[in-house]
């Protein structure tokens, strides 16, 4: 039995979350809480997914509409049980079935493959913790030999077993075929009215069949979200994990509670990151790169030994070794820095190509241009690309240096070792080496009288 078939209960409504949007769309880390499964569910080689919905689900559906997973819908929720057997045509006859939570989202790879490692014909698996409070969960019955014997819901336990410490997680694993038996079996003949999926255990133990139970490494791997404080909640709990991970990989952290990443972050060794530093998407970063406090890096490539200072924000660019960035950098999607480039404070660079050891350092916008090297832009330069129709390019050459307060008028070529004067309007080509004074000639007159104020 290799198949694996994971089925996600993501039916109920998700109340408290006091929201328009199912509650397994609400995001941690930046993705939905469903997806967080979904990428675990996908550990698992060749594992189907199938999602059961219920409320919100064709918004659900439209968000998942290219991804490979089977929805099914739950018109009414009637239970955890009910909820399963909507499934229940979608399972492989063959597979082993895991049963995990749309709104659980820290479940791992690891506590998944335990799952999948005790089940067989004869076995089922259940994911049980120990915990302080067990209030609201069902609890879990064990015989004077420790085999359990049943899960007892919370409005249907007796005092004694109200007192029980160890709760039902919600993850199951058994075999198709036993869950093809036992599901018809099951009643809502319970306090809450429902079809309990927990009923499961008590009818495989009258069956004559093993229970394993596995535990978690983390109580954080099976909460589930209910509310938006516990959503908070484990986010942080999420954002602890990945900047200790990060850490262990060689990456200083000035505090690692704040620190955020949505996506995935690559780094080499030696890096220092300053506080509320957010990482969105795929980032990769070498090593020895220093990043201030307050920077906001999406998708992006940064090399070696890169300065990145405060309030700085790249997005989908690319970064060479020994860059110098920021404070307050603005380097927007499609601009590649090489080696050693300086882009300063209230810089913006948008489609721009900087050659190594060039330098924007002040108070300019560069954008879709092509920058050889060792350029200087000076403080306040502009490269108008926009005709308010298309867009133009400006392409520098090297050793270039373009004055300050330059008005660069694309489309608009300027040779090596350019020079425009400071305060250039500058529209038709440059040639290589050559002077461009674009701008009104400067007369003093002599004997001027400063305005009086009027009487
Ligand atoms: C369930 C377990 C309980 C366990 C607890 C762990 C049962 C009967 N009880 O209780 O033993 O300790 O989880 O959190 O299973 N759902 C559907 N369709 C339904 C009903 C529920 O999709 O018809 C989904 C919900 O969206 C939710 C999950 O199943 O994500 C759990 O349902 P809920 O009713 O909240 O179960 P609990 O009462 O928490
Ligand atoms: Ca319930």
């Amino acid at each position: 039995m290799t198949e694996t078939d994971i089925v996600i209960l993501a039916a109920g409504k998700g109340t408290r979350m006091r929201s328009a949007l199912p509650k397994v769309l609400h995001k941690l880390a930046g993705k939905p809480l469903l997806s967080h499964v979904l990428d675990a569910a996908d550990s698992i080689a060749g594992a189907e997914k199938i999602v059961v919905t219920g409320h919100g689900s064709d918004v659900i559906r439209k968000t998942y509409h290219d991804a490979s997973i089977t929805l099914v819908e739950q018109a009414e929720q009637l239970g955890t049980g009910h909820a399963v057997s909507c499934a229940l045509g979608q399972l492989r006859e063959q597979a082993k079935v895991l049963i995990l939570y749309g709104d659980v989202p820290l479940i791992t790879p690891a506590t998944l493959e335990r799952m999948l490692s005790v089940i067989n014909d004869n076995q089922i698996a259940l994911l049980t913790i120990e915990i302080p409070d067990p209030t609201g969960y069902g609890r879990i019955v064990r015989d004077a030999d420790s085999q359990i014997q049943a899960i007892v819901e919370q409005q249907d336990a007796s005092p004694e077993q109200l007192e029980i410490g160890e709760v039902n997680t919600g993850v199951m694993g058994l075999t198709t075929n036993l869950l093809a038996d036992w599901l018809p079996q099951i009643n809502n003949d319970n306090a809450q009215g429902e079809y309990y999926l927990t009923d499961l255990i008590a009818i495989a133990r009258r069956s004559g069949y093993n229970i394993a139970s596995i535990q978690p490494d983390s109580t954080h791997e099976v909460e589930g979200i209910n509310s938006r404080q516990q959503l908070a909640a484990l986010e942080r709990v999420y954002q602890l994990q990945q900047a200790e991970k990060l850490m262990a990989s060689g990456t200083s952290l000035a505090d690692p509670a704040r620190f955020d990443l949505r996506g995935t972050l690559h780094a080499g060794q030696d890096n220092t990151i300053d506080i509320n530093c957010l990482f969105e998407g795929d980032v990769i970063i070498g090593s020895n790169v220093s990043i201030g406090p307050n920077c906001h890096i999406i998708n992006s490539r940064i090399g070696d030994a890169v300065e990145i200072k405060s309030n700085t924000v790249i997005e989908d660019a690319i970064v060479g070794d020994r860059a110098v960035l920021g404070p307050f950098a603005r380097i927007r999607p499609g601009t590649q820095l090489g080696s050693d480039t300086k882009v300063g404070n209230f810089v913006e660079t948008k489609k721009a190509i900087v050659g190594n050891g060039s330098k924007i350092n002040h108070l300019s916008y560069v954008g879709d241009a092509e920058l050889g090297e060792k350029v200087n832009v000076g403080a306040g330069t502009i490269t108008c690309n926009y005709d308010g129709v298309n867009k133009h390019k400006t392409i520098i050459g090297d050793d270039s240096f373009i004055g300050s307060n330059s008005t660069l008028i694309a489309p608009l070529e300027i040779g090596k070792q350019g020079f425009i004067a400071a305060g250039s309007t500058v529209n038709t080509q440059v040639p290589a080496g050559n002077l461009a004074i674009g701008r009104g000639k400067q007369r003093n007159i002599t004997g001027w009288k400063r305005p009086t104020k009027n009487k």
